[in-house]
């Protein structure tokens, strides 16, 4: 029998399999407003891979956009959409094309750091992850991009 740490939902999102304290980042970036009741469980235990957060979004179905913006912090999550307590639908987050806000421009020169403009990067390539700025064009690699968070 399965353990159930946090209640089973009817209805709505479960992000799973979340690296273990990235969770709260997560449900930063996802930028939800205060109409959802949402369920967090930090420090699961997961198989044998150790430890993984898990963010429950009850009542509501989070579009592919809306989740895609959580890829660059957890790669691993996998979306269960969730109806009449069974799980409709499940997928893996996907890099997006285009990365708005979430990472400051590494380019300390960067207009973005001086106006008051959201930043902006073109995703040149997923796997490995390259991204380049919208405003300066300064090109940024994944353990840079890391060290960017917003
Ligand atoms: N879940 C939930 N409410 C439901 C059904 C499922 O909160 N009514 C949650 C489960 O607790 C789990 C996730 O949705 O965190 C995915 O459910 P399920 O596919 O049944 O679990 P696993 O088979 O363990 O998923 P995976 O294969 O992705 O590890
Ligand atoms: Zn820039």
């Amino acid at each position: 029998m399965k353990e159930l740490k946090v209640s089973a939902i009817n209805k709505g999102t479960v992000i799973d399999h979340i690296p273990a304290g990235r969770g709260l980042k997560v449900l930063e970036i996802l930028n939800l407003s205060g109409d959802n009741t949402i369920l967090i469980a930090m420090n699961v235990r997961s198989g044998k891979l150790g430890r993984k957060d898990i963010i429950k979004v009850e009542g509501k179905i989070l579009n592919e956009e809306e989740v895609n913006k959580i890829a660059l912090i957890a790669p691993s999550a996998t979306v269960n959409i969730i109806e009449n307590w069974e799980v409709m639908e499940k997928r893996k987050v996907e890099i997006p094309d285009e990365i708005i806000g979430i990472i400051e421009c590494a380019n300390p020169n960067c207009i973005t750091h001086y106006e008051e403009v959201t930043p902006k990067f073109k995703v040149l390539s997923k796997k490995p992850l390259k991204l380049k700025c919208h405003y300066c064009e300064r090109t940024m690699e994944e353990d840079i991009v890391l060290k960017h968070l917003l």
